[in-house]
């Protein structure tokens, strides 16, 4: 008997903290957090996409936005749709990542702006089995999503924490939960970004500067599309989210968790894959859903 009540005890606990696990971060963006974020967000790579939708997310708030990418048209029309919608400053900024320096990052990027606000939005991924893509591809993949990631992020965090407030989004990925093949490298640097989130966000918490990473599942972005369609337009409707959903979600987790799942069923996905099943069966498992996605499952 009293091992039946433990056990029912134990099943309603589990049950009650998985319900727990899949609900959304709804902390408000309060004036206190619109000052600890101000003045100026920057937006790296922002032309389209989860980018742009970062930058209309932050202006929505009042933040001038400083935005990134390689297409100046691109660049400019979005920003001319933020400053239109939202009469804030915007200002672009036409910058290939791949070579940035520490020295842009002073001189271009913080320049003289009150910057209280940092995304890294910005991926290079190289799609097919490992030994299919060139070593070079592969090194292209880690020069953007990991050594420009941490050139930018250094010097941002450091300039944070010495004005005592800030806040910053590493954008992660669902392919970085255990390691994806057929995207083996883009996603090993996208568990590094889960990670790095995680560890700043204890380490600058006490600095009064908020980390997350922003672990997005498939998410309806002209990239995303475009791959989808000619992969045959092998799409996982029912887990995609708009990348005004993503941005609005991680935001609101901003300062509360160091790393978030947006959306319920990637929240459930990455229980999933994290904590119910064996390392190798969840390596198989998400590998086979990446496989019908790319390839209709003909591997
Ligand atoms: N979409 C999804 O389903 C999904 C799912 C999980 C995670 N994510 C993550 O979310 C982020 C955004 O994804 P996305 O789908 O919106 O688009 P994306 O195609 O990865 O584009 C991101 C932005 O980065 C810019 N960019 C790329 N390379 C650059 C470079 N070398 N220098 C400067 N800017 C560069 C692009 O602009 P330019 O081409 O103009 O430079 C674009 O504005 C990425 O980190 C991605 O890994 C996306």
């Amino acid at each position: 008997m009293a091992v039946a009540t433990a056990c029912s005890g134990l099943v309603v606990f589990v049950a009650a903290f998985s319900a727990w696990s899949l609900m959304p971060y709804t902390t408000p963006m309060t004036p206190e957090r619109i000052a600890k974020y101000g003045k100026w967000a920057v937006v790296a790579g922002a032309s389209e996409g989860l980018g742009a939708a970062w930058g209309d997310e932050l202006a929505t708030h009042g933040l001038n936005v400083l935005l990134m990418a390689r297409s100046p048209n691109k660049l400019e029309t979005v920003a001319q749709a933020i400053r239109q919608r939202h009469g804030v400053e915007v200002v672009t900024l036409v910058q290939d990542l791949m070579t940035i320096t520490k020295q842009d990052v002073l001189d271009k990027v913080i320049s003289d702006r009150d910057v209280g606000f940092f995304v890294f939005n910005a991926a290079y991924m190289a799609g097919g089995e490992f030994l299919t893509q060139p070593l070079e591809e592969h090194l292209k993949v880690s020069q953007l999503n990991v050594n420009t990631l941490l050139t930018m992020t250094h010097p941002i965090a450091e300039y944070m924490k010495t004005r005592g407030h800030g806040g910053m989004v590493l954008m992660g990925s669902m392919a970085g939960t255990v390691g994806t093949a057929y995207y083996p490298t883009y996603s090993s640097t996208k568990s590094f970004i889960a990670s790095l989130s995680r560890a700043l966000w204890y380490e600058l918490r006490p600095h009064n500067v908020d980390v997350v990473g922003c672990i997005a599942g498939a998410t309806t972005t002209p990239s995303y599309l475009s791959a989808a369609a000619e992969a045959g337009d092998q799409r996982s409707t029912m887990i995609e989210q708009s990348p005004e959903a993503v941005v609005t979600e991680c935001l609101a987790a901003c300062g509360s968790t160091g790393a978030v799942a947006t959306g319920a069923l990637n929240k459930l996905s990455q229980m999933l894959l994290k904590h119910w099943l064996p390392a190798d069966q969840a390596v198989q498992f998400i590998s086979k859903v990446t496989d019908l996605q790319t390839r209709g499952g003909q591997r």
